[in-house]
């Protein structure tokens, strides 16, 4: 069995890719970008201000804005999102989530978070999952975010487990990508012809707790 889980948060753990993209809709909306959810799926695993580049790309507004006010779009966009998330409780969590979080602890192997969001441990905290989880990787501390794999292999290093014992879990291709890129056994928690990367591919997290035993 795989020593360290390693687990994305947004649309994995909880259903936050909807509220990052209403985020996003709302203020690329007051520049004049209409954004869509095909669009969305290349936003998701990727970080707040390579978002906003592919959204400003997308508007073919790429070089309209200085840093201060690319910096400013994506304060705006944060503060519409930590508005939807702020009341997240422990209901917010998707079915199965800390029954598979028991079993995994129960065999003695380690959990990890390997979010690109910095709002990745207020969840944690609202949602009361902190006591299962062994190290949340902080995107600020590492060079490159998803579809590079330093997230995946700051959580493997910090916690000293080999890469063939670790398993990633994604619900963005940026995400698959990075696991692959990392070298651990990629998860996949979607659909196929998004995440064709994947090395095992399931509807939903809770479908891992049978695949434990
Ligand atoms: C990822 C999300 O988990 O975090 C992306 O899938 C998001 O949609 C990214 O842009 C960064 O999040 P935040 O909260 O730091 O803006
Ligand atoms: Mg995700």
């Amino acid at each position: 069995m795989k020593q360290l889980f390693i687990f994305d948060m947004d649309g994995v753990l909880t259903e936050t890719s909807e509220q990052h993209y209403l985020a996003w809709k709302e203020t690329a909306l007051k520049i004049g970008i209409e954004i869509n959810r095909e669009l969305n799926e290349k936003l998701k695993g990727i970080s707040r201000m390579a978002s906003l580049s592919t959204i400003l790309e997308h508007g073919n507004k790429l070089n309209a804005y200085s840093e201060q006010e690319k910096e400013s779009l994506a304060t705006k966009k944060n503060r519409l999102y930590q508005e939807m998330i702020t009341h997240f409780t422990k209901d917010n969590l998707f079915e199965g989530v800390e029954e598979l979080f028991i079993k995994i602890k129960s065999k003695g192997a380690k959990i990890a978070i390997g979010s690109a969001s910095k709002n990745a441990p207020m969840l944690i905290q609202n949602m009361g999952i902190e006591k299962y989880i062994d190290y949340v990787v902080d995107p600020d501390e590492v060079k490159n975010g998803k579809p590079a794999p330093d997230i995946f292999l700051k959580a493997s290093e910090v916690l000293g487990v080999k890469v063939d014992d670790c398993v990633g879990i994604e619900d963005a291709e940026a995400g698959i990508e990075a696991i692959k890129a990392a070298g651990m056994l990629a998860v996949g928690i979607g659909k196929r012809d998004i995440l064709s990367g994947a090395d095992i591919l399931l509807n939903h997290v809770k479908e891992m707790i049978d695949m434990i035993d």
